[in-house]
């Protein structure tokens, strides 16, 4: 299949393209680069030995989008484009909003337009709000503290709506959990604006001496040792459940959990990067930090049933990833 994939210079989409290149699709990006380097298609060009075609382009722009429709035969899109920084949500969120919500809308329609059936989208475990763990599909979701979380359940919302009017539409939501680690190359991988917000990049920043020692937010949660429990998952396990989703996809609507279905606190994944990589992370414990909540991880059954997906990496291969990207990587 050729498959237009939006944010594919990022984090996951740029895992993910590996993943369907070496599945035998064809790939074309489209970024504006607003969080992401063009070199990273050079190195997915690289890694892969594929050619890649791409558009620098704001998704928002129905007119350019229009014309990467118009210029090739697209069989499927993965929309990966977003705005995630959690606080500047908070501050920004009209930006937020505008950006994740215009994004899949004016893809929705250039997918109708052109008659595109394929459509998967980046949605975040986020949706599920405080629920009591494990999280499955079916469960309500509850309020999310930030406006990057809601455009994540509005965009759900809009998807599940456009599939009904357009019966011939075949959408996956796919929830992800933690996405940690990198591809083994070390050669992409996943780089933080300014002072990271999330755990693992924290962690390889403090290893790399960038930073001087991890704040853990917390340690007197109801949990195995008091700190917050997440469900970690290698971003190459997420990228090829991105490709097992796409082949799969029937009509309709459907919604998986993309998580390793394992709950590992921040001091047990502490532990695991530094036995995975024999380094010593100086910590602290500090306030716990608002909007946290104690345990998130993933009820797996449905993917693994339906799709017959499984997260195959383990922790120490996320921190041993992490690490070996973080030590080659140059400003
Ligand atoms: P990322 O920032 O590394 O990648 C997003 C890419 O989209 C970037 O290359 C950015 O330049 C591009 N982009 C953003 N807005 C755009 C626009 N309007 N037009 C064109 N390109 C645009 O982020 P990521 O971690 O790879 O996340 C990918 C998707 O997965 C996002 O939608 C994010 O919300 C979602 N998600 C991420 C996580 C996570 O932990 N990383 C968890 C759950 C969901
Ligand atoms: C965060 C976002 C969430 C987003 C997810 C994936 C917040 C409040 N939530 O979730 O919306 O979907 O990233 O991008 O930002 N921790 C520390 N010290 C640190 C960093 C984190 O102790 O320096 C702890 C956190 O308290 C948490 C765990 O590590 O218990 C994981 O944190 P993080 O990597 O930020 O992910 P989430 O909180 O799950």
């Amino acid at each position: 299949m050729n498959i237009l994939v939006t944010g594919g210079a990022g984090y996951i989409g740029s895992h993910t393209c590996i993943a369907l290149l070496e599945a035998g699709h064809s790939v074309i990006i489209a970024d504006n680069f607003y969080n992401s380097k063009p070199k990273n298609v050079e190195k997915i060009m690289e890694i892969t030995n594929k050619t890649i075609t791409f558009y620098e382009i704001d998704v928002t722009n129905a007119a350019a989008v229009e014309r990467i429709f118009g210029n090739n035969q697209i069989d499927g899109v993965i929309h990966f484009a977003g705005l995630k920084a959690v606080g500047e949500s908070t501050k920004k969120p009209l930006k937020y909003y505008y950006n994740n919500l215009v994004s899949t809308i004016v893809l929705t329609k250039a997918c109708i337009k052109y008659g595109v059936n394929r459509f998967v989208f980046s949605s975040s475990a986020t949706v599920y709000g405080d629920n009591s763990v494990p999280f499955f599909e079916t469960m309500n979701l509850l309020q999310t503290t930030n406006p990057y979380g809601e455009t994540k359940v509005m965009c759900e919302r809009i998807l599940s709506d456009v599939a009904i009017a357009n019966p011939s539409l075949s959408i996956a939501i796919l929830r992800y959990f933690n996405p940690i680690g990198a591809h083994e190359s070390g050669l992409i991988g996943e780089v933080p604006n300014g002072i990271p917000n999330n755990l693992m990049p924290y962690i390889t920043q403090v290893a790399k001496g960038k930073l001087e020692k991890l704040k853990i937010y917390g340690n007197d949660y109801p949990t195995i040792d008091g700190t917050g429990v997440r469900d970690y998952i290698h971003v190459l396990d997420l990228a090829e459940g991105h490709v097992v989703a796409l082949e799969n996809l029937t009509n309709g609507v459907h919604i998986y959990n993309l998580g390793s279905g394992k709950g590992t606190s921040v001091l047990e994944l502490v532990k695991a990067f530094e036995h995975a990589n024999d380094i010593e992370i100086p910590y602290e414990i500090v306030d716990r930090r608002p909007g946290d909540i104690a345990e998130c991880y993933a009820d797996v059954s449905k993917v693994e049933r339906e799709l017959g997906w499984a997260a195959k990496r383990n922790v120490y291969e996320m921190c041993r990833d992490a690490w070996w990207f973080e030590r080659n990587y140059k400003e």
